[in-house]
C-alpha cells in the first residue's frame, strides 16, 4: 500500500507522513530532504548560492550522500531557498524519481510506503493507492516555521520567514517541471485550524474507508 502526501511548506505534511507511516507500521521517505540534501552538498561543495550550475546539481543528485538528508544542516530557510530552486531544475527531478518509485515499490521493511513532498501524487506515483494534499493558510504555515526553527536554537524573524515562504510557495508552484499542485483525485486538508492529532485522525479515517473491505 502506497500512500502520498503534498502540500505547501510548513502545512504538516510531513507530521502527518511520519504520524500514518508510525501508526501503520510503514516506511517513510521524507522527499523535500533529498532536495536538501542536494542544496547542501552544493554548498559544501563550494557553489555559489546565487547562482546554480545545472550540471553540479545534476552531478550532486546522482551521487547523493542520503546521510545528508539527516543532518540538521538541512533545516534552516537558506537551504529551504536553496532546495527550492534546485528542485526546479527537470534533469535534478529526474535523477531523483528512480530512487523515490524504488522505495515507494520495495519498501525496507516490506510493507507500505508514506512519501511526502510537492509532486509525489502527479508524477511520482500517479498509481498512489490514497493521496492527500494538505495546506493552511500563509500566515499560520509562516508561523509555525518560526516557531520550529526558534525551537531549534536558530534565531529568525517571523517577517524573514513569511517573506522567504512567499518567494518559495511562488516558485514550487510556478514552476514548470512538476509543480506544487493537487492530483485530481487526492483528499484535500486544510490544517489551518486544525493540531496534528485532527490532522493524523481525518486522515486515518480516509486510510480506513480506502482500505476497509467493501461490503
Ligand atoms: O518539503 P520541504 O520544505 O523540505 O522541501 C524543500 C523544497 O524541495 C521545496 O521548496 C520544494 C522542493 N521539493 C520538491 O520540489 N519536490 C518534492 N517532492 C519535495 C520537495
Amino acid at each position: 500500500m502506497i500512500i502520498a502526501i503534498d502540500g505547501s511548506a510548513a502545512s504538516g505534511k510531513g507530521t502527518l507522513a511520519r504520524g500514518l507511516a508510525a501508526y501503520l507500521g510503514f516506511d517513510y521517505l521524507d522527499t523535500g530532504a533529498l532536495y536538501r540534501a542536494i542544496a547542501l552538498s552544493l554548498l559544501n561543495a563550494g557553489a555559489d548560492i546565487n547562482y546554480i550550475n545545472e550540471k553540479q546539481a545534476v552531478k550532486e543528485a546522482a551521487l547523493l550522500d542520503l546521510e545528508l538528508t539527516q543532518s540538521p544542516e538541512i533545516r534552516n530557510d537558506r537551504i529551504a531557498s536553496l532546495a527550492s530552486k534546485v528542485a526546479a531544475l527537470g534533469p535534478v527531478r529526474a535523477e531523483l524519481l528512480k530512487l523515490q518509485r524504488t522505495f515507494a515499490l520495495t519498501p525496507p521493511q516490506g510493507g507500505g510506503a508514506v512519501l511526502d513532498g510537492r509532486d509525489i501524487g502527479t508524477i511520482v506515483l500517479p498509481n498512489a493507492d490514497l493521496k492527500f494534499f494538505i495546506d493552511a493558510d500563509i500566515d499560520i504555515r509562516a508561523e509555525r516555521r518560526t516557531k520550529e526553527l526558534l525551537q531549534s536554537g536558530q534565531s529568525v524573524m517571523f517577517s524573514d520567514v513569511l517573506t522567504e515562504m512567499k518567494a518559495r510557495d511562488e516558485r514550487d508552484r510556478t514552476r514548470s517541471v512538476a509543480p506544487l499542485k493537487a492530483s485530481d483525485n487526492a483528499i484535500t486538508i486544510d490544517t489551518s485550524s486544525m493540531d496534528e492529532a485532527e490532522v493524523l485522525a481525518l486522515a486515518l479515517s480516509h486510510v480506513d474507508s480506502a482500505f476497509s473491505p467493501k461490503q
